[in-house]
């Protein structure tokens, strides 16, 4: 297992290009898929859990080529082409490969059983098999504690066309999930959020000539259509970008770009949230490519202060609280982020995360519950400050990053930061110390097995 030893740094400068965009990189593998033709893919993400979805489609009999130059070349027979696997299906960490494709096999007329890692068999599964089962999906899974959890075996077929009101919480992967069995239902298939999640899917799909209707929270599709094989562009992962927007608006004289970044603003809440905060960021060259907007994003350091976030914007931001969190202790004033118990059941349990990240670094939390997150600012309008400490990722990816982050940003007793398990990183940003090395100075960032 390898480690990260951070020492802190007076400022980050440069221009670069975080990798492609997690969420759209699963889509443009399972659509392109699906889409009877041969679609290329450019800007894929070649992350651990990218590559688990394109490995599942390899199985599923889908002829699938990946330069390792985030290119990927997929020959398709369209929706009603896939074969019965041989073996198990294995989703790794990867809780995007491991929903989405519930609903893809829930589709099928054959039976398939589908697996994944230790974190991810403990995620909660019961918000895309109910539906399903509507559906008319036979799903089996582990029942506890009034959740399901995977291996799953799917015995799909006839699937019916039915409205899912998703009360309680709003999930791209939910939505999704329903929206692909929904390709293969006799009539329509509609879902209603309590909150507008991230819109990848419906965007991809509609690019992909899928017949589909989007009104306020609610998106219907048509199914027994076709899609229609096209080229997709991925633009830069903004939850990536996220980590650089941070550190840079906190440490004076900073100043950088990052080029060609997805913009969709579904997932945009981390500029909105940064700005209200007191950021300086600015957008350039925006354009709409395969249906996805994207920019450049100027970030220079400034004070930052305190805000109040409400659980509609929490979709917006949901993979980026962590690093926000680390933001708001270095504003002026305290930061409530409200209706976070999502966290919980992520990659880890973030909010045990947040705690335990702040812990190690001395700083103060006033609540970290599943209602909302309190953190304190500098209540002297000079910004709380770090001190160097030695923490673990819990294995996600999420939390290594934004330790490494806040290392960069300590001041204290100790000169070094240590965060353990960092090879997690690789789940969703495989190249994030060497872009990281490109804009502080050398010997800063060293990493040991
Ligand atoms: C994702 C949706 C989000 C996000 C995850 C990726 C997606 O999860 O946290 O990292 O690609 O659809 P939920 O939709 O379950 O909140």
């Amino acid at each position: 297992m390898y480690s990260a030893i951070v020492k802190p740094v007076n400022k980050l400068s440069g221009t670069i290009y975080v990798p492609g965009d997690k969420s759209i990189s699963h889509r443009a593998v399972i659509l392109g898929s699906l889409a009877k033709g041969t679609t290329r893919i450019t800007g894929f993400l070649e992350s651990e859990d990218c590559m688990r979805t394109v490995e599942i489609f390899r199985q599923l009999g889908v002829d699938i080529a990946v330069s390792g130059k985030n290119e990927v070349v997929i020959t398709s027979k369209g929706l009603h082409g896939l074969k019965e696997p041989k073996e198990d299906l294995y989703a790794g960490n990867s809780g995007t490969t491991m929903r989405l494709m519930l609903g893809v096999l829930a589709g099928q007329k054959f039976t398939s059983r589908i697996t994944g890692d230790d974190s991810l068999c403990k995620r909660p599964m019961r918000r895309v098999t109910d539906p399903l089962r509507k559906m008319g999906a036979k799903i089996t899974g582990k029942v506890k504690n009034y959740d399901e959890y995977a291996p799953f075996v799917v015995s799909g077929g006839d699937l019916l066309g039915r409205e899912h009101k998703s009360v309680l919480v709003a999930s791209a992967q939910v939505k999704s999930a329903i929206l692909l069995a929904g390709l293969y239902a006799n009539e329509e298939t509609s879902v209603i959020e309590p909150f507008k999640s991230r819109d990848h899917t419906e965007r991809m799909l509609e690019y992909l000539g899928a017949d589909l209707k989007v009104e306020g929270n609610k998106v219907s599709i048509k199914g027994r259509g076709h899609l229609v094989s096209k080229d997709i562009v991925i633009p830069g992962d903004i939850s990536s970008a996220a980590f650089f927007i941070v550190a840079t608006s906190c440490l004076k004289g900073s100043e950088i770009v990052i080029r060609n970044v997805g913009v969709n603003p579904t997932r945009t809440g981390i500029i909105d949230v940064m700005r209200r905060m007191g950021a300086d960021i600015e957008l350039r060259n925006e354009k709409t490519i395969s249906g996805e907007p994207r920019a450049d994003i100027l970030v220079k350091s400034s004070k930052l202060k305190g805000i109040t976030i409400e659980p509609d914007q929490i979709p917006r931001i949901i993979d980026e609280i962590p690093i926000i969190a680390v933001a708001a202790a270095r504003a002026r004033g305290e930061t409530v982020i409200k209706g976070v118990s999502e966290l919980k059941v992520k990659e880890s349990n973030r909010l045990m995360a947040i705690h335990d990240l702040f812990h190690y670094f001395e700083m103060k939390l006033n609540d970290c519950s599943s209602k909302r997150l309190v953190i304190p600012g500098e209540q002297d309008m000079k910004p709380q400050t770090f001190s160097g400490a030695v923490c673990n990722s819990l294995g996600d990816h999420r939390i290594a990053m934004t330790g490494i982050i806040m290392g960069l940003m300590a001041k204290g007793k100790t000169e070094k930061a240590k965060i353990f398990d960092t090879d997690c990183i690789n789940t969703s940003f495989p190249n994030f110390i060497e872009i990281l090395k490109k804009m502080i100075p050398e010997g800063t960032i060293k990493v040991e097995k």
